[in-house]
């Protein structure tokens, strides 16, 4: 079940984790994933499809577009796109409850020669431009047009193949022209690509549907236009970011868990930074085991940048971290304008923080004292679960359906290693509890 984000979380923070828990499919491929399924005249079966809510209102669009989807089992899908219709009305509100709704506008331009799609929406990190998306698409051969809120996309002439650099290797650029280029007379080369997983993934998807998509997960990826994609089945991979959610979760609560269904070679970039801090993670092939018993957390430095780097996606999640460290910590954000919302929140709890735009000077205060926060985007929002869990005393946390939109089962996963997260949700008079994790995980 998709939960819809109602209500808040009562957290009970102080226990020690132990135990197990499994990480899903990843959010940001499987929205490429799904873009992908787009592109094919063909059936698509999707495993492993993780139960959130951005997926849900991804498919939602297929579905508004004329795309068949059966559930065939959890995050187990067959897409069926071979009678969408680019020209369908969609409701705009829809393309604005996520960034990757522009992935539409590359798929259909890709298949259709033409587009309309409505601006995308997604967590508030400051300007979110996607210059480079169009830049992309305007040098493969298309016109676009930007205005009340919609973007149009048309290659009267068809599309070409050429060769595009990025300024910057932008994760949603990169997929987004991969998408138009499909079916592109020729080959496309983008220069500059964006490495990160689920590049790759997305490119692995695309190959298996018969694309010709090669250099994925480098800097350079070419892209051989083909005649048509006729389907086939994918799996997708791990989330890097809910692994390593956890993986800080454990590392702040202290405890010794095992993190499974992983792939660990993807989390180097975030494991490599909590080792530092004094954390214990061990390679167990297809899983990792984290270990935090009795050492405090060490002061540390992080960067965040385009992978291999350390992913501006667990920002949040190692600088709440570092509030509990000995020690003074700097936190430089390179990839978004405006990513530390989440200061105040951590300021309710005691943490000692400074910021100008780019860096978070952190001076670590040992404990945090519960109170009562917000989640001011999905990140954040795992952050302050991992802040009320390490934090003295009952932690309310408000706006959770950030949090739903990238984290499947959240609390039955933290359940079953034995934190005490609850959902509850505002009533006239009273807090009405409406699942607990020990119901929850029976
Ligand atoms: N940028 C431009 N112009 C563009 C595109 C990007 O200036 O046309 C800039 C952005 O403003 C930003 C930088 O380039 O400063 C990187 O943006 P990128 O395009 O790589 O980000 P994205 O594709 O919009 C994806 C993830 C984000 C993640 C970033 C960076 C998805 C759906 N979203 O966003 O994930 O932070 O890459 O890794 O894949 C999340 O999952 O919580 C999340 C926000």
């Amino acid at each position: 079940m998709i939960l819809d984000g109602y209500g808040k979380y009562s957290i009970i923070g102080g226990n020690r984790l132990y135990g197990e828990l499994s990480i899903s499919g990843a959010k940001n491929s499987a929205v490429a994933v799904i873009a992908a399924a787009m592109t094919v005249n063909g059936l698509c079966h999707i495993d492993n499809m993780p139960q959130v809510r951005d997926v849900e209102i991804l498919l939602q669009i297929l579905q508004q577009l004329g795309a068949e989807i059966d559930v065939i089992g959890d995050g187990d899908y067959m897409i069926d796109c071979r009678n969408i219709d680019p020209d369908a009305a969609i409701d705009q509100e829809l393309y604005g409850q996520l960034r990757a709704s522009y992935y539409v506008l590359g798929a259909l331009l890709g298949r259709f020669g033409h587009a309309r799609v409505a601006m995308p929406g997604g967590c508030d990190f400051g300007t979110r431009p996607i210059d480079y998306h169009i830049k992309g698409f305007e040098a493969l051969g298309a016109e676009v047009d930007i205005g009340g809120g919609w973007i149009d996309a048309n290659a009267v002439d068809g599309l070409r193949g050429t060769r595009i650099l990025l300024d910057y290797p932008s994760v949603g650029a990169t997929i987004n022209i991969i998408l138009a280029a499909i079916y592109a007379e020729g080959l496309t080369i983008i220069e500059n690509a964006a490495m990160e997983p689920h590049i790759v993934d997305f490119a692995n998807c695309l190959n298996a549907m018969g694309a010709e998509v090669r250099g994925a997960g480098t800097n350079s990826i070419r892209i051989y236009g083909v005649n048509e994609l006729r389907g086939g089945s994918y799996t997708i991979v791990p989330d890097q970011i809910e692994a390593g959610t956890y993986i800080a979760l454990v590392a702040g609560t202290g405890g010794d868990v095992i993190v499974r269904d992983v792939i660990p070679r993807h989390l180097v970039c975030i494991t490599s930074k909590l080792s530092e801090m004094g954390v214990e993670i061990e390679d167990l092939g297809d899983a990792v085991r984290v270990r935090r018993e009795g050492r405090p957390i060490r002061r540390a430095n992080v960067m965040t940048g385009p992978y291999p780097g350390f992913p501006t996606d667990m920002q949040p999640q190692v600088a709440t971290l570092l509030t509990l460290a000995r020690g003074t910590s700097f936190v430089t954000e390179t990839v978004w304008d405006s990513r530390f919302q989440y200061v105040d929140q951590l300021q309710r709890m005691g943490a000692k923080i400074t910021t100008d735009a780019r860096t978070a000077v952190i001076e670590g205060v040992g404990r945090l004292k519960a109170a009562s926060i917000a989640a001011t985007d999905l990140r954040s929002g795992a952050a302050m679960v991992i802040a009320g869990l390490c934090a003295d005393g009952t932690t309310l946390l408000d706006n959770i359906w950030h949090i739903e939109r990238g984290y499947g089962n959240i609390i039955a996963k933290l359940g079953e290693i034995g934190a005490d997260i609850t959902r509850v949700v505002d009533a006239p008079r009273n807090l009405i509890e409406l699942r607990t994790h020990r119901e929850s995980v029976a």
